[in-house]
């Protein structure tokens, strides 16, 4: 399987502090935040990983990630996103990096405290389809929600004003190769993005997503409160843990 790290966007929900540089070169406690999604991905194994980045300060990711030697990869990919077309459109940039293979996705504002290796195995083992990551929030309405029906996820609201569940679909992703023909299939929400939670419906809809439940704390850091509880929950634990919780 392999890495893909997204981190392009405005970050304009953390101006002024993204005025002049990309979010993900913020500091997360001790360090940048693109750190943590990338040992998110090595801790599991995964050594093939391309970063999408775009907006400002592009150019510094190569300086500070170089082949990314810090992190035992002997080389990191790189690919530029012209504007803020969604998370979607980020990803499908990565398409010829993919080759055809599993991937997964991590998005560059997400930090936990475990590792996903349990669910990166599952993956593999289901052959195909996607797997998504939920975890349970005590603030839904800023996330992807999944709808239950029983046991069984019938669809992701995104960002819903009356959330159906208490669970968040966290910024982790896996998917066969045929993500890449969903996305190209993708048209504009009303915030003019390609959502990831579309991709996410076309495989619930065609009976190919299962998922699993994220042990030890998640958190996004993409907003001036989140991005304070990132460091404070880094500070206190350490993140990218290979421990059971
Ligand atoms: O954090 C998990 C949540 O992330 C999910 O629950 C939501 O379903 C998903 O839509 C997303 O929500 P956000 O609104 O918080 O995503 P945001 O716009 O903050 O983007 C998250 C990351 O995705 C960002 O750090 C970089 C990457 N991204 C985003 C956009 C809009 C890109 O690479 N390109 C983009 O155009």
């Amino acid at each position: 399987m392999k890495g893909v790290v997204l981190a392009g966007g405005l970050g304009s929900r953390l101006y002024p502090l993204t005025k002049v540089t990309n979010k993900h070169l913020l500091p997360v406690y001790d360090k940048p935040m693109i750190y943590y999604p990338i040992e998110a991905l090595t801790i599991a194994g995964i050594k093939e990983i391309m970063v999408v980045t775009g907006g400002n300060g592009a150019g510094d990711f190569l300086r500070l990630l170089g082949n990314g030697k810090e992190f035992g990869l002997s080389r990191i990919h790189y690919a530029y996103q012209e504007g803020e077309g969604g998370i979607a459109e980020a990803l499908g940039l990565a398409e010829s990096f993919a080759e055809g293979m599993p991937i997964c996705v991590v998005l560059g504002d997400n930090i936990i405290e475990g590792t996903i290796i349990e669910a990166a195995n599952a993956f593999r083992e289901q052959g195909g389809g996607a797997r998504i990551m939920l975890k349970e929030v005590s603030d839904p309405e800023r996330f992807g929600v999944p709808v239950f029906e029983g046991d069984r996820i019938v669809r992701i609201e995104e960002k819903p004003k009356k959330p159906k569940s208490s669970y968040a679909v966290i910024g982790i992703y896996m998917y066969d190769s045929r993500v890449f023909d969903i996305i190209s299939g993708l048209r504009p929400s009303e915030r003019g993005e390609l959502e990831i939670t579309d991709v996410n419906n076309a495989y619930i809809e065609a009976g190919t997503m299962e998922c699993s439940i994220l042990k030890g704390w998640w958190t996004d850091a993409g907003t001036i409160e989140s991005l304070l509880r990132a460091s404070t929950l880094v500070a206190s634990t350490g993140a990218n843990k290979m421990q059971e919780f």
